[in-house]
């Protein structure tokens, strides 16, 4: 099986959205197979988001993502499972994210789109171990 992580991020958890996401990914046959409701800390987002370190969004980003709890999720499914992900939800900016995915028919903003998905097989090793490092 295969593995990947996902973030139901501080806007969905505030607007209600567990449920509905996570039926999604369930929806798909995705497994969840670890999850905790945390507020992620300011060291842990900055290892988590070191790819976009001195990006001018880097700071609202990390501001974000630590303003309140999110639902940390490890997912499995057969194969390919971050593609898999990354397509339920949709482009990174909801206004062009299609009809159909969840940033598409659930969010507006950029900066409030809900959902974080590895975006490489690499990418889901790399973040799993940092939030489930029991797990890897
Ligand atoms: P994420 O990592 O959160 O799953 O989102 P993503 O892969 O679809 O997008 P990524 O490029 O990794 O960007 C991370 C988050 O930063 C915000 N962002 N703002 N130009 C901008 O203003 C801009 N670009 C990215 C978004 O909130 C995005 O989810
Ligand atoms: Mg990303």
């Amino acid at each position: 099986m295969d593995r990947t992580l996902v973030i139901v991020k501080p806007d969905a958890v505030e607007r209600g959205l567990i449920g509905t996401i996570i039926a999604r990914l369930e929806a798909k046959q995705l497994r969840l197979v670890a999850s905790e409701l945390r507020t992620i800390d300011a060291p842990t987002a900055a290892l988590h988001y070191a790819e976009h370190e001195g990006k001018p969004f880097y700071a609202n980003l990390v501001a974000f993502i630590t303003s309140g709890p999110s639902l940390l999720c490890v997912v499995e499914g057969p194969q390919d499972t971050w593609k898999v992900v990354r397509l339920l939800m949709g482009s990174t900016n909801p206004k062009e994210a299609a009809p159909g995915t969840i940033r598409g028919d659930l969010a507006i903003e950029m900066s409030q789109n809900l959902i974080h998905g590895s975006d490489s097989l690499a990418s889901a090793q790399r973040e799993i171990a940092i939030f489930f490092p029991n797990l890897s």
